[in-house]
């Protein structure tokens, strides 16, 4: 495993531009599965979570040019249709795509339980519920899933929880099906508009998509298709908390607003210079921070990916700032490894206090996960002396060229 090492306590000037969105990409790339030709993707994140999804759809013989410029093409003519290594599946959260694309496309998947980051059970129950409802039948062998439909039939799906993931593997699993489905209570992030839109671009029949109801109208053929990812809103937060707590005059390029309003909501309530144009925001020093409370939400509410991140700023704030995360159950992993540099945190059930301002002091920390990480590092960049993140993996896993884009502002930071 890598480390991270920052020497803390310097203003960061200049700009960064954002990269394609993790949480899409990782959609979009086992998607292209369902196409009966080849597909091009843009904009796509060089990131380790990729290079693991172009490792699996490879291990199913796949072709893939990965280009230099972010395209990836994608042809799954031949591929086959058996169990991927574990080994693979294991890597990441975002394996399940397969299951909905291979039981979409071919009726059939034969696949283990995916991996993912340590902030909570993370089931995939709202999955299977809605492949049984589209006509599946499910043989669970421990960590084995055997799935089969003998077709698949459009219909109504009610989620119990909005959930991002079962929203875009219901869709995958329906693109096909005979008839029209309708999911209900879906999930309504950006990404999950992203790839509906790459499903239409291929011929699919999709509407509604990023509002609760989305209708899917089977189809039989999809043809390749060129299709952008859009850029990370969570990545785009990030740097804005960085340039809220470290920066003099921070420029972040190449990002859709309305993608990060509950926090630039939340940033502007905390007395943040934040300057909102067309596709970029520029961030000013602030001095003397409010302490804000905020409580994670599916979108357009504040999102769980973000608070981890939030969470560095707040202890640099006036006063005592709270998070309620009300999406998973152990996502606060993260601020005992604050607290090894100073600062002051409480933590009862689904809500932390922290209380501010306090000076950070750098010292060993370890990144549990990815998020949790990219919240290390903002405090690594406050603090007084030298940190080293440990695990420092977790984070190059969703934000591409981290380093190279923290030292072209200014940072004092190397990976080793
Ligand atoms: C996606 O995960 C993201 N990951 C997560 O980002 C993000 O935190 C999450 O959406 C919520 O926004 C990817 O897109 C790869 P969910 P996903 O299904 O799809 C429960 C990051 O840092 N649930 O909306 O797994 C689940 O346990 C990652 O980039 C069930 O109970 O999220 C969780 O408590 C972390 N049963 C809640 O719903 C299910 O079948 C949210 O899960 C599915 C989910």
């Amino acid at each position: 495993m890598h480390k991270l090492i920052i020497h803390g306590g310097k203003k960061l000037n200049g700009t960064i531009n954002i990269s394609g969105a993790k949480n899409s990409a990782v959609a979009l790339i086992p998607g292209a599965i369902l196409c009966d030709e080849s597909i091009t993707l843009t904009n796509v994140p060089n990131i380790s979570d990729v290079d693991s999804l172009e490792e699996m759809l490879l291990f199913l013989n796949a072709k893939i040019d990965r280009r230099k410029n972010g395209e990836i093409l994608i042809s799954s003519e031949n591929i086959e249709n058996k169990r991927i290594d574990e080994n693979l599946v294991k890597k990441l959260r975002a394996s399940y795509y397969f299951m909905g694309a291979l039981l979409g496309k071919y009726k059939h998947v034969e696949m283990c339980f995916p991996g993912g980051c340590t902030i909570g059970a993370r089931p995939i129950d709202i999955h299977l519920k809605g492949f049984k409802k589209l006509g599946a039948t499910i043989k669970e062998d421990g960590d084995n899933f055997i799935i089969d439909a003998k077709e698949l039939k459009g219909t109504k799906i009610y989620l119990d929880f909005a959930s991002v993931g079962a929203t875009i593997n219901l869709m995958y699993a329906a693109v096909k099906a005979e008839g029209e489905t309708i999911i209900e209570n879906a999930a309504k992030e950006p990404e999950i508009v992203n790839v509906a839109t790459y499903l239409n671009n291929m011929g699919a029949k999709i509407t509604g998509a990023g509002t609760k109801t989305i209708k899917i109208k089977g189809v039989k053929y999809l043809h390749s298709c060129f299709h952008e990812v859009i850029p990370d809103r969570i990545e785009t937060g990030t740097y804005e908390i960085i340039a809220a707590a470290i920066g003099e005059k921070i420029t972040i390029k190449n990002i859709i607003p309305e993608h990060v309003e509950a926090l630039n909501e939340k940033l502007t309530e905390m007395g943040v210079d934040i300057t909102i144009k067309e596709d970029k925001v520029v961030i000013k020093e602030s001095k003397n921070l409010n302490s804000v409370s905020i409580k994670t939400e599916v979108y357009p509410g504040f999102p769980t990916d973000l608070q981890q991140v939030l969470a560095s700023l707040m202890v640099i704030a006036e006063g005592t700032s709270t998070i309620q995360e009300t999406i998973y159950e152990n996502r606060f992993l993260n601020l005992y490894e604050l607290m090894k540099m100073g600062a002051k945190i409480k933590i009862s059930g689904d809500t932390a206090t922290i209380t501010g301002p306090t000076k950070l002091k750098g010292t060993e920390v370890n990144a549990t996960d990815l998020r949790a990480g990219a919240g290390l590092v903002i405090a690594a960049l406050i603090a007084n002396g030298k940190t080293v993140i440990n695990n420092a993996d977790y984070i190059l896993r969703g934000y591409e060229n981290i380093v190279e884009k923290l030292k072209s502002i200014g940072a004092d930071i190397e990976l080793v």
